[in-house]
C-alpha cells in the first residue's frame, strides 16, 4: 500500500473521476473523505468503500461556498486530526450548458470550477502549513490548452469551462510557490477526455472518436481509473520534490516542456 493512513479529501468524490480517486486511495490505505454536493451519491461511495474494510466518510460540501469549504476541512481534522492530501476535483461538468454564453453563466461556472477549487485549497492550507507537510492536487483539463478545436462558440469544450481550467493551472503555480517553504506541494492533473457519465452525456461520440484517432498518441479512450496512478504518485512521498507541475494524463494529447 502506497498511502497507508494518508488522510485525503476528494471533492466531487460522489461520481466519475472523483469516485475513482476515492476507491483507489482507499485501496492504497488512505483514509478518504468523500466530499460532494450530492449527498446521496457521496454517501453511497463512502459506504461502499467502508464495505471493503477501508476508512471513509462522507462530508457534505458546496465548494463554491466559503463557509462550507472551511467546514469540510474542519470536519476532516475533527475526525482524523490532520489533512495530508486534498484532491480539488469538484466541478460543474455533468450539467454544463455549453451553449450558454451569458455573463451570469460565466460567473456561475467560475464560482464552482475556479473559486470552488481555490476555496478548497485555502481551507486545507492552514492545516497543511501547521503540519509542515501536505499535497494539494488540483483538477485541471486539457481543455485549458485546446483552443484549436473550438471553431464555433457553441462547440466543446466551452469557453467558460476552458478558462476556469487555465486559471486553475495558474493557481497551482502560485500555491506551489507559496506553500513550498512550508512543505506544502501543489500539482495539477490535466485529464484528456475521459469516459465518465458526464463526458458520455455532453461530448458527442464522433468527437471522442476524432480526438482519439487524430489527437492522441496512444489511440485509446481514457477511463477514470487512468487518472489514479498520477494522483497516488502526487499524494505520496515518491513525488516529494515535485511541485507546481501540470501533469497531463491524456495519452499524449498535449505535449509540453
Ligand atoms: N471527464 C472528463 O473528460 C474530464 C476531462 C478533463 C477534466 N475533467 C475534470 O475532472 C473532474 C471530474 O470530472 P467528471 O467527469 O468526474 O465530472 P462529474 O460531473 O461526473 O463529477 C463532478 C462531481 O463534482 C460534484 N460537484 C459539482 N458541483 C459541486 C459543488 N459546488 N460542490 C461540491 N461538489 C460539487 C458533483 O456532484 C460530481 O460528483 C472535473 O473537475 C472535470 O472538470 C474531466
Amino acid at each position: 500500500m502506497k498511502l497507508e493512513n494518508n488522510v485525503t479529501i476528494i471533492t466531487g468524490g460522489g461520481q466519475g473521476i472523483g469516485e475513482a480517486y476515492a476507491r483507489r486511495f482507499a485501496a492504497e490505505g488512505a483514509r478518504v473523505a468523500v466530499a460532494d454536493l450530492n449527498r446521496e451519491k457521496g454517501e453511497a461511495v463512502a459506504a461502499s468503500i467502508r464495505g471493503t474494510g477501508a476508512d471513509a466518510i462522507f462530508v457534505p460540501v458546496d465548494v463554491s461556498d466559503e463557509t462550507s469549504a472551511n467546514a469540510m476541512a474542519d470536519a476532516v481534522v475533527a475526525k482524523w486530526g490532520r489533512i495530508d492530501t486534498l484532491i480539488a476535483n469538484a466541478a460543474i461538468y455533468y450539467d454544463i450548458d455549453n451553449a450558454n454564453h451569458s455573463f451570469e453563466y460565466l460567473k456561475k461556472i467560475f464560482a464552482v470550477n475556479y473559486f470552488g477549487s481555490w476555496l478548497s485549497c485555502r481551507a486545507v492550507y492552514p492545516h497543511m502549513k501547521k503540519q509542515q507537510k501536505g499535497s494539494i492536487i488540483t483538477q485541471s483539463s486539457d481543455a485549458a490548452y485546446t483552443t484549436f478545436y473550438v471553431p464555433h462558440e457553441d462547440q466543446l469544450p466551452s469557453f467558460h469551462y476552458s478558462v476556469t481550467k487555465a486559471a486553475i493551472n495558474a493557481m497551482t503555480h502560485f500555491i506551489a510557490a507559496t506553500g513550498g517553504p512550508h512543505g506544502v506541494r501543489c500539482n495539477a492533473i490535466s485529464p484528456g477526455p475521459t469516459m465518465t457519465e458526464a463526458t458520455k452525456k455532453s461530448v458527442p461520440k464522433e468527437m471522442i472518436d476524432v480526438i482519439v484517432s487524430m489527437m492522441m498518441a496512444i489511440k485509446q479512450p481514457l477511463e477514470a481509473e487512468d487518472m489514479c496512478g498520477a494522483a497516488v504518485f502526487l499524494a505520496s512521498d515518491e513525488s516529494r520534490m515535485v511541485t507546481g507541475q501540470i501533469l497531463c494524463v491524456d495519452g499524449g494529447m498535449i505535449m509540453r516542456g
